[in-house]
């Protein structure tokens, strides 16, 4: 057997064509394409479409993809039903992942797990996790779902669910850009935990629920909503340095903070920095971005690690209202083309992903001791 590494780290555990990561270099590409110009030049609409064909797509794929994401954006009534019998003080991720489940037993493809009827579920699933999404801050506030608007893109859409008003285009681009940036990641957490589910030949809702219970985990996902709690808890800048000081003193570790894969910064907070910087001047929320600024510049200093994609979008989604509890599940609004771009690829060519474990327990032979002896 191969040698045990702890975490996998650096294991390779299958080949992809979606994603690639340099980790020295700090660069992300979707397709090969560098995250900078998908976020500077793109929309996710387009995304979408890099992921799941593998190529950008001609004006007239893109409005037919954008079309169909559109359409497919509705929840039958009997997962809003389910929602509303949910305790009110729900964690947003746990309602999010039981109503994906809860999809799955009314999709109107569940008895089929065909490329064609899985590439459906794909686009369903892409429009319902962002109505679910919305909806979940709507039930909880005794608010009816909003229904979609076929008319707007994916992010206003989306912003419209949430807040009941068409967004800014300043609002509009921010969360077009954050979908942009959280849309794949390789082979992620939660993407794996996804396609080791899908490789046991389940169902797509199967794997899409095992990948969003990943996501929730504080060291991944969860990070976004623990920077915005703690940026809360120190509330002001004169109170940064001591708190870090405190904190990394006790071996506290600084969410936000540190890659897996990165050894220098992840591309993705550079547009993220900039964009909080942005949103904090033009909503007077300046002293966020001060705060942000210098944890970043202690962590550096004293650890000589670097901020990863939670840190900036937690003060983005701040400046943009949204609830702090909301910002995993938006992760997921996002990282859901990447999970079915996975998913699928998986599928073309599947081998069940089955790994072994270095064994550490009593040697065997151990005896069995009858339960009147022991
Ligand atoms: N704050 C303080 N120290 C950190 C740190 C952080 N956020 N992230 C890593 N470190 C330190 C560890 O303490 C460890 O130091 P040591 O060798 O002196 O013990 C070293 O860096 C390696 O960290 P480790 O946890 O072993 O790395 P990992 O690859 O297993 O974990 C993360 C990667 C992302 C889980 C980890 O960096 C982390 O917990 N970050 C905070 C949560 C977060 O932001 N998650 C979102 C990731 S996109």
């Amino acid at each position: 057997m191969s040698t045990f590494k702890e975490g996998l780290q650096d294991v390779v555990a299958a080949t992809s064509s979606i994603c690639f990561i340099d980790g020295d270099q700090g660069v992300l590409s979707y397709r090969g394409i560098d995250i900078h110009d998908l976020a500077e030049k793109s929309s996710f609409e387009e995304v979408c479409y890099l992921l799941w064909f593998g190529k950008l797509p001609q004006r007239k794929e893109l409005d037919h993809l954008t079309e169909e994401l559109a359409r497919n954006r509705a929840v039958p009534e009997e997962v809003f039903h389910l929602m509303r019998r949910f305790p009110k003080d729900a964690n947003p991720m746990d309602v999010l992942r039981t109503a994906v489940s809860a999809l799955g037993l009314y999709d109107p493809d569940r008895q089929t797990g065909s490329a064609e009827a899985n590439l459906r579920k794909t686009y369903r699933l892409t429009g319902q996790v962002a109505t679910i999404t919305a909806a979940i801050d709507r039930i909880r506030s005794g608010k009816d779902p909003l229904s979609p608007d076929t008319s707007l893109k994916h992010a206003a859409n989306f912003v419209y669910m949430l807040t009941g008003k068409k967004p800014t285009p300043t609002a509009e681009k921010a969360f077009d850009v954050a979908l942009i940036l959280h849309a794949d990641h390789e082979f992620n957490a939660s993407t794996f935990a996804g396609r080791v589910t899908a490789g046991t030949l389940s169902d797509m809702h199967s794997a899409v629920t095992s990948a969003i219970g990943t996501l929730k985990g504080p060291l991944h996902g969860g990070a976004n909503i623990d920077v915005m709690r703690m940026l809360l808890e120190i509330g002001e800048v004169n109170k940064v340095e001591t708190y870090l000081e405190n904190a990394l003193a006790s071996k506290k570790k600084i969410s936000g903070f540190g890659h897996r894969v990165y050894n220098t910064e992840d591309p993705r907070a550079t547009h993220l920095r900039k964009m909080s910087h942005d949103l904090c001047q033009s909503s007077g929320n300046g002293k966020w971005f001060e705060m942000s600024r210098m944890i970043e510049e202690i962590m550096k200093r004293e650890k000589n690690i670097n901020a990863n994609v939670d840190f900036y979008s937690a003060t983005v989604y701040y400046n943009l209202g949204v609830a702090v509890d909301l910002f995993t599940p938006i992760f997921a609004v996002s990282r859901i083309s990447g999970w079915t771009a996975h998913i699928l690829e998986q599928l073309e060519n599947n081998r069940l992903i089955r790994p072994r474990a270095e064994y550490l327990g009593p040697q065997y032979p151990a005896r069995y001791i009858p339960l009147s002896e022991r």
